[in-house]
């Protein structure tokens, strides 16, 4: 058995920051960092576009009271807004902290950071590093990490959290490389393990986004909050899904349908292409059902509508967005200098997560907390975007939040002892697992059963809702999961199993994608990236809560928790 006095789990920006700053607090802690992939491959390295902060180098109007209010308006009045005040407040300062550990910001003339325009944001607020701002910051985290003696274990899978007795006391892991079993004891375990792009057939997320530590935590009987709120980035590539930032439209790249029309005019005139994300999504959704998407010849009727940034000319597109004019020319044969972008809708983030408090601390119910468990990031729930999330508002909500977080851990060690772990007991029943998904004679490729399931949920979970869709959407999910029950794997090794290690991933996705549906279909208002054409109005007097659903093999219960209301009634949403 392997004791640590802090475990996290995740490679990206939040669990990177949350160990640089309990090594910055304490840096006689023992701190292991676990990551299935290696730390620089996480997903954070593929965010774009930029991160929030009110440095008001191109903007003297702008203050963190309207970046407040933005997120909150955005978030459609879900946003805890005590969590929202922290986010907004300490964005500059964790800005500058980043640029003093090495963080390669664009410039100004002057050589301040530059900042540009974001979807949702009243001003000019948004850092960035070219089109490559997740990339940037992941790379100097994870330097800052050795010059800390930070233990990291990249390419284990963790298996299980350990929780007994209401308290977090370690993980079960397992080494990719050669099938070794290892339990983890901790003094704290933190969880930053992303989101479940992969739960969804087209989404921007990386392959590795499947959800595992959200449903660890809902298998350990912890509960998951505002998970039906799944955002939809309007623009991404198409047919292939990947990100094309909305950095493109904040340097000036129009929407056009078949029509020629930039229609972002008829759905919110006062942003156009800079409306939140949840707007742009069903303006182009809407556009596509009627019939003024675009075939690849060009004609009407068609799945995709277009991003035209021919205005720009080249020298603004290579400056500021060469990474997606590569993208476009290297997946999709597109020069955007010249051409118009194909784009429709994509699967980006999870706006639910575990829910925590504004240090990190998981609740175990909505007012109650699991002792020695922490998250941040994605897979936490503080919950700074509610029911729509902000772009650029997430790197923020990792820097900001896992540094809290670090802080709060470093603090929390302190005379704590390690908890008692029966390893036998953990060890074998991994082995067993493992063993009888590897001998397991079924009948149904991985693959297959995943392919299934990412249809399902795109299907009958997506842009808009109803119940009697997403109903059938459940009964297909218990026949798919049935269908996992009856699995084979062709290696039967313990090498690099990597077939292992997806039959995994999709029980984790299989679980979060019964969550998301149940907790879509219990919230009957619209709201935010929720769209639901059978109730089409947003309801603050039965739905201005937070859904806190717990998952168990027998069904998931539904229960829910009051919003934190400090600065700004809810009012009417409009761009
Ligand atoms: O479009 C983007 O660059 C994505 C940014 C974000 O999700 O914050």
């Amino acid at each position: 058995m392997l004791d640590v006095d802090v475990i996290i789990i995740g490679g990206g920006l939040a669990g990177c920051r949350a160990a640089v700053e309990i090594a910055r607090t304490d840096p006689k802690l023992n701190i292991a960092v676990v990551a299935k992939t290696h730390p620089i491959r996480s997903h954070s390295v593929a965010a774009q576009g930029g991160i929030a902060a009110t440095l008001k180098n191109v903007d003297a109007a702008d203050s963190w009271e309207a970046h407040a209010f933005d997120t909150v308006k955005g978030s459609d009045y879900l946003a805890d807004q005590d969590a929202v005040e922290i986010l907004t407040r300490e964005a500059p300062e964790v800005v500058i902290d980043l640029e003093h550990m090495g963080v390669m910001f664009s410039r100004l003339d002057d050589g301040r950071i530059a900042q540009r325009a974001f979807g949702g944001h009243s001003h000019n607020r948004t850092c960035y590093a070219a089109d490559k701002t997740g990339h940037a910051i992941l790379h100097e985290l994870v330097s800052n990490l050795r010059r800390y003696n930070v233990h990291i274990y990249d390419e284990w899978y963790v298996m299980r959290l350990i929780v007994e007795d209401e308290e977090a006391k370690g993980v079960v892991m397992y080494r990719i490389l050669d099938g070794h079993i290892e339990v983890v004891r901790a003094k704290a375990v933190m969880f930053a393990t992303g989101g479940y792009g992969r739960a969804y057939n087209t989404t921007s997320n990386d392959y590795a986004s499947t959800g595992d530590g959200l449903a660890m935590t809902a298998q350990a009987g912890l509960p998951l909050e505002d998970m039906e709120f799944v955002q939809f980035h309007p623009t991404g590539l198409y047919p292939v899904g990947v990100l094309i930032s909305e950095a493109v439209r904040g340097e000036g790249a129009y929407l056009i349908n078949a029509l020629g029309d930039r229609f972002m005019n008829t759905y919110a005139p006062s942003r156009m292409e800079l409306a939140p994300r949840d707007i742009t999504s069903r303006a182009i959704a809407r556009e596509i059902a009627a019939h003024r998407g675009i075939n690849s010849d060009g004609s009407e009727g068609g799945k995709f509508v277009y991003l035209d940034l021919r205005h720009m000319g080249e020298e603004k597109i290579m400056s500021r967005i060469p990474f997606c004019w590569e993208e476009a020319h290297r997946l999709v044969g597109i020069d955007a200098v010249h051409q118009p972008i194909p784009v429709r809708p994509t699967i980006h983030y999870s706006m639910g997560g575990i829910p925590v408090n504004t240090d990190g601390k998981v609740r175990s119910s909505g007012d109650g907390f699991i002792d020695r468990f922490f998250a941040a990031g994605e897979s936490a729930c503080v919950s700074v975007h509610g029911a729509n999330r902000l772009g650029s508002n997430s790197l923020l909500e990792c820097v900001v939040y896992g540094r809290r977080t670090g802080f709060a851990i470093a603090e929390f060690v302190q005379n704590r002892k390690l908890p008692v772990v029966d390893e036998q007991r953990y060890v074998q029943g991994a082995t067993k697992q493992m063993q009888q998904l590897i001998a397991q004679k079924g009948k149904y490729r991985i693959a297959q059963v995943r392919q299934a399931f990412q249809d399902c949920m795109t299907e009958h979970c997506g842009v808009f809702r109803t119940e009697a869709v997403m109903r059938s959407g459940l009964q297909q999910l218990q026949q798919i999961q049935q269908q996992y029950q009856d699995i084979y794997l062709d290696d039967k090794g313990n090498c690099w199993n990597s077939e292992l290690v997806e039959a995994l991933e999709l029980q984790s996705l299989l679980v979060v994608g019964e969550i998301i549906l149940t907790s879509a279909l219990s919230r009957t208002e619209s709201r935010g990236a929720h769209c639901r054409e059978d109730y089409t109005m947003r309801d603050d007097e039965n739905f201005l809560k937070h859904t806190m659903a717990y998952y168990s093999p027998a069904g998931i219960d539904i229960q829910y928790r009051p919003v934190t209301i400090t600065m700004f009634e809810p009012k009417e949403r409009k761009y």
